[in-house]
């Protein structure tokens, strides 16, 4: 073998990236009274354990729904739970939401806490020492919206009326023992499209479900009103509308029986609420659908007419750092490239220049200078370079950071000093450099940056554009 010396990493390059959905739970808002709470290794954080195990074994049934009792030997003991999944997820999903909410409810929200609700995006988990099982409960309430405001509100509020409220007798009239759930799409502009989800917990009687969901689709405006996104979730009960698909497109149930109701108004609520004794939790929530992209070339495959946010973070313990630590200024990479010198180049993609560049602290940076024209706006593009910075792996290229001034967008990443494995695998005078040990490695390689953009970071990650190209080889 030559004297070439192929180290083991690789280097995925993020070519183009989309985010499908989040891996981790996603985790919303918790409930847990501290007027009710067990003492450490008693009887009934033993019951608790077992309801809490039997519950997420059960998390993977068709249903995504399921009631248990642990310990109903003895009254003083017994704990109820059950979960709701949301109806789009696939069981391996419910299964990890429920495991998520099953271990953070005890060790992080509610420890100690004998009757606790905790709601995820996609699962709601509930237990007590108080049976509820078959009860429509319409409190605690939750509320939560999405920051984002919308153009025309009188029209949306109009059309998100009449979807959300057409979807009601398909979720309530589920046969006995099925999901009972609806979701519904409606063209609000050219561009933007709503979606509405309803759902009530299997174990409520049509009447109830029916009723459930009135209540809540009524409280929408009290929240939510002129936002881009909404949710009141009960626990018997939610409903939830987005400009962005939040679930995966299902089946519907089948069409209902008896004709629809007429559609319950979704004009403001006057007044007398404070007299109902529930209890009413107000939270924020983020908009959360989000196309990530890294490099310009998605933003022209796009297709123009489906509108994603951008995480907008707006709750306090905000992880992402902030957009300023990331933000390079003009000056600073026009110096580092010596002006975008033809020395600096080192190569044109299909969303613009790659040049090479060098820090003042030394560090050598590799600068893709995107082309113009990409239609997306600054503020959208900071939040995704922010989310995508966050990004580790020994096997992903790393992006230190981006500039965004007038029409220019560039971003930054560590330099990989190497070529990549296309030069090598489609030349004939570099093919014999590749033994089968390295290829080997090379695979490896690929293979854990994938594993850890499709399941291990995150945000869940999908490349979309893998090819020898975009795997650049590390070492010398
Ligand atoms: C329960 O929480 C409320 C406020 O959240 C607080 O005022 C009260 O003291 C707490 N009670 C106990 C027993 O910790
Ligand atoms: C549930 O727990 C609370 C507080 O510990 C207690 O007052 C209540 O009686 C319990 N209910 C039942 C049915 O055990
Ligand atoms: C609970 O049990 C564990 C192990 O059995 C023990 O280490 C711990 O001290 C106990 N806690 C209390 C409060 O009794
Ligand atoms: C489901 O729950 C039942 C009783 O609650 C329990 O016996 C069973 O082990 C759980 N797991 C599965 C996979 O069914
Ligand atoms: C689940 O709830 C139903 C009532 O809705 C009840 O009849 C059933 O016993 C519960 N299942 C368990 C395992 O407790
Ligand atoms: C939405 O509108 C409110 C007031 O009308 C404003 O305070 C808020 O910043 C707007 N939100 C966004 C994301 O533009
Ligand atoms: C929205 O409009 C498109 C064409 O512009 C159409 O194909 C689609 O069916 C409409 N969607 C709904 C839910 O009406």
């Amino acid at each position: 073998m030559p004297s070439f010396n192929l180290n083991v990493l690789m280097t995925l390059v993020l070519g183009l990236l989309s985010l499908s959905s989040l891996s981790e739970a996603e985790y919303r808002y918790h409930y847990c009274s501290n007027t009710t709470s067990f003492t450490p290794n008693s009887t009934y954080e033993f019951n608790l354990n077992l309801l809490l195990s039997s519950l997420t074994s059960n998390a993977t049934r068709e249903l995504g729904f399921y009631n248990t009792t642990a310990g109903s030997l003895d009254p003083n003991t017994a704990v109820y739970g059950s979960f709701l999944c949301r109806a789009d997820l696939t069981s391996d999903a419910c299964k990890d939401c429920v495991a998520t909410a099953a271990r953070d409810t005890v060790q992080k929200y509610c420890p100690l806490r004998k009757d606790t609700i905790i709601w995820y995006d996609d699962c709601m988990l509930r237990y007590s020492n108080v049976s509820f099982f078959g009860n429509m409960d319409e409190a605690p309430r939750i509320y939560l919206w999405n920051v984002g405001n919308i153009t025309n509100p009188n029209r949306f509020n109009e059309i998100l009326a009449k979807t959300i409220t057409d979807s009601v007798p398909v979720a309530a009239n589920a046969a006995p023992g099925a999901k009972k759930f609806a979701t519904k799409e409606a063209n609000f502009t050219a561009f933007q499209e709503l979606y509405s989800l309803v759902q009530c917990t299997p174990d409520l009687s049509t009447t109830d479900c029916n009723r459930c969901l009135r209540g809540a689709i009524a409280l929408l405006p009290e929240c939510c009103d002129g936002k881009q996104g909404g949710r009141v979730l009960y626990p018997s009960c939610n409903v939830r509308y987005e400009l962005y698909p939040f679930y995966t497109f299902v089946t519907a149930p089948p069409p209902p029986l008896l004709p629809p109701p007429p559609p319950a108004s979704l004009t403001r609520s006057q007044g007398n609420d404070d007299q109902i004794s529930t209890l009413v939790i107000v939270a924020i929530v983020v908009p959360i659908a989000i196309l990530l992209f890294l490099v310009g070339c998605c933003f022209l495959r796009r297709r123009a007419r489906k509108k994603y946010n951008v995480i907008q973070q707006q709750n306090v313990g905000n992880e992402i750092n902030s957009v300023e630590s990331l933000q390079f200024d003009l000056r600073t990479i026009e110096a580092a490239t010596d002006n975008f010198s033809d020395q600096n180049r080192l190569g044109e993609g299909g969303f613009g220049e790659v040049y090479k560049g060098t820090l003042p602290d030394g560090q050598q940076i590799a600068v893709k200078r995107l082309s113009t024209g990409s239609g997306q706006g600054a503020e959208e593009f900071k939040n995704e370079v922010v989310l995508v910075a966050k990004l580790q792996h020994r096997n992903l290229v790393r992006l230190l950071g981006f500039c965004s001034e007038g029409v220019e967008k560039i971003l930054v990443y560590e330099l990989v000093e190497n070529k990549s494995l296309d030069h090598f695998l489609f030349d004939s005078e570099n093919q014999v450099k590749l033994d089968w040990s390295s290829r080997y490695k090379i695979i490896g390689g690929i293979a854990r940056g994938l594993l850890y953009l499709h399941q291990d970071s995150r945000l869940k990650i999908i490349h979309r554009d893998l090819k020898a190209s975009n795997i650049l080889l590390d070492g010398t």
